[in-house]
């Protein structure tokens, strides 16, 4: 059922309001029809996140997705017009150079494709003078820690971070310092349920988990993966919430039999 009609536009200071209240519901999306979809059931948060290159674009990892390929999904979700919050990804080597460069390229998913912040990955002292720059240009900035997909090669793989006491200093620290630079929120990404608490309890700003287990102020999930949408093994946090591969296969198989067997078109489909 539709809960938009009468919904308000979900903004940052919702989200931050949020903390404490209810459970923030986010997910994403990559084109305008998924958009609207998500929309319409009432998620607060759509992010294109940059999982498009493997989800959709067909991609093994996060890194090779370039600002023009976020820059046209974002465009197209934001035609949408959704009441949730809309967050892009900066994708990988789009703010890692430098502050200017940064802002500059978050400016664009603003100016050029309607973004109302953007979502960038890692909780470095570097890291937080970019998001303080871009937060400082007028742009809300979506942290994430813990897994952090842009980094995959420097990491080893898709491992589970925050297992021993100093890794798990080491994120609670990078969360602080995240929400000290000014971002709204932060996604924690594959770390100990116990931990997502230690850091949920510690900040101000909302946290919101993939794979951080149920004590984060929200949740996030990949599109693809809660609709039983992916042809790929998909990880132990992810609940799947319909088969949405196995309809479209059967609906396919189905049309193919009935072309073939001059079944369909009828009188019915016909001019
Ligand atoms: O790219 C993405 O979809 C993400 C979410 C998994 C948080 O970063």
């Amino acid at each position: 059922m539709s809960v938009n009609a009468s919904r308000k536009k979900t903004t940052t200071a919702t989200i931050r309001a949020m903390k404490g209240r209810e459970k923030i519901v986010s997910l994403t999306a990559y084109d305008f029809v998924t958009a609207k979809l998500v929309d319409e059931a009432g998620v607060h948060l759509i992010l294109v996140g940059d999982s498009l290159g493997m989800v959709v674009l067909g991609y093994d990892s996060t890194l090779p997705v370039t600002m023009a390929d976020m820059l046209h999904h974002t465009a197209a979700v934001a035609r949408s017009k959704p009441k949730a919050l809309l967050i892009t990804d900066m994708p990988f080597m789009s703010y890692q150079r430098g502050v200017d460069h940064a802002v500059k390229n978050a400016g664009r998913f603003v100016q050029e494709a309607g973004a109302e912040g953007v979502k960038l990955e890692g909780g470095s002292p570097r890291m937080a003078e970019k998001i303080t720059a871009i937060v400082e240009a007028g742009i809300p900035v979506l942290g994430h820690i813990g897994l952090t997909p842009q980094s995959v090669l420097e990491l080893g793989g898709y491992k589970i971070q925050g297992k021993t006491e100093e890794t798990a200093k080491r994120l609670l620290d990078e969360a602080k310092r995240v929400e000290n630079a000014g971002a709204f929120a932060i996604v924690l990404e594959c770390v100990p349920a116990e931990l997502a608490k230690t850091i949920s309890e510690a900040l101000r700003i909302p946290t919101i988990g993939i794979g951080a287990g149920p004590h984060c102020d929200g949740q996030i999930q990949v599109i693809n993966d809660m609709l039983g949408l992916a042809t790929w093994p998909t990880f132990k946090h992810v609940k799947r919430f319909a088969s949405v591969g196995d309809a479209m296969r059967t609906a396919v198989a189905a049309y193919h039999d009935e072309v073939q067997s001059g079944k369909f078109p009828t009188a019915e489909q016909s001019f």
